[in-house]
């Protein structure tokens, strides 16, 4: 009898707790600061169809640039609706010569889908510096493992165009060339850390708007 107590008790103990951790949904506030696990949730009241849905992706961002390439994210800042479900994703533009630079999402895996041209898709191990590299063409996907360092190239002679979603609504994306040449850090701790000449830093960080 008393372990039949003890039992129903754990029972509705076990039944309150999950009861209680189901929300449909957490739409960011994007008026309150994010944390680790992201934004506030806004209220319920204020919710409308129009924070599920974005529209953001219909065209290709700018490729005029020193990288001839656009990233246009639908990470949790853009599409509130995304907040605490653990996905998001991004469209990628690349004009012929494009490429996105080596980089890392910290915060997910991608997942890239290419939807027009070709591709040339690389990443590199963390634990032996082993690159693992493909040409890819319409239609197919490339995974890009959490953390690790990778890269997107126009694969031929016309504009590719491709989708990367993550396992996180806020992936973070860290560029770096742009880490280590477009800040302050002065160019003599730049080149003890990349074994660079002073010639090169400086070239680089008036390149990417680095200065020191
Ligand atoms: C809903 O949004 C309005 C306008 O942004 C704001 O003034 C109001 O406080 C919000 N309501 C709730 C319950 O958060
Ligand atoms: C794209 O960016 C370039 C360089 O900043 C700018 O000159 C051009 O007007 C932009 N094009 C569009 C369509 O916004």
């Amino acid at each position: 009898m008393q372990n039949l107590t003890a039992l129903l008790l754990s029972l509705s103990i076990l039944l309150a707790t999950s009861h209680a951790s189901v929300q449909d949904f957490c739409v960011a506030d994007l008026t309150l600061p994010a944390g680790p696990a992201g934004y506030s949730c806004k209220s319920a009241a204020n919710v409308t169809a129009a924070d599920f849905v974005f529209t953001g992706l219909r065209k290709g961002g700018n490729t005029t640039n020193i990288i001839s390439a656009a990233v246009t994210p639908a990470f949790d800042a853009q599409y509130p609706g995304l907040n605490g479900l653990g996905l998001s994703i991004a469209r990628l533009d690349l004009a012929p010569g494009g490429v996105v630079p080596f980089h890392t999402h910290p915060g997910a895996s991608e997942l890239l889908l290419v939807v027009q041209g070709t591709l040339v898709g690389g990443f590199v191990s963390s634990f032996s510096n082993q690159v693992y590299v493909k040409k890819l063409v319409k239609g197919d996907l490339m995974v890009f493992p959490q953390g690790l360092l990778h890269f997107q190239i126009n694969g031929g002679g016309t504009t590719t165009v491709a989708f990367a979603s993550f396992g996180s609504a806020n992936p973070g994306l860290q560029i770096t060339d742009f880490a280590l040449f477009a800040n302050n850090l002065p160019s003599v701790l730049v080149e003890k850390t990349t074994f660079l000449d002073d010639a090169q830093v400086k070239k680089l960080k008036s390149v990417l708007g680095g200065s020191g």
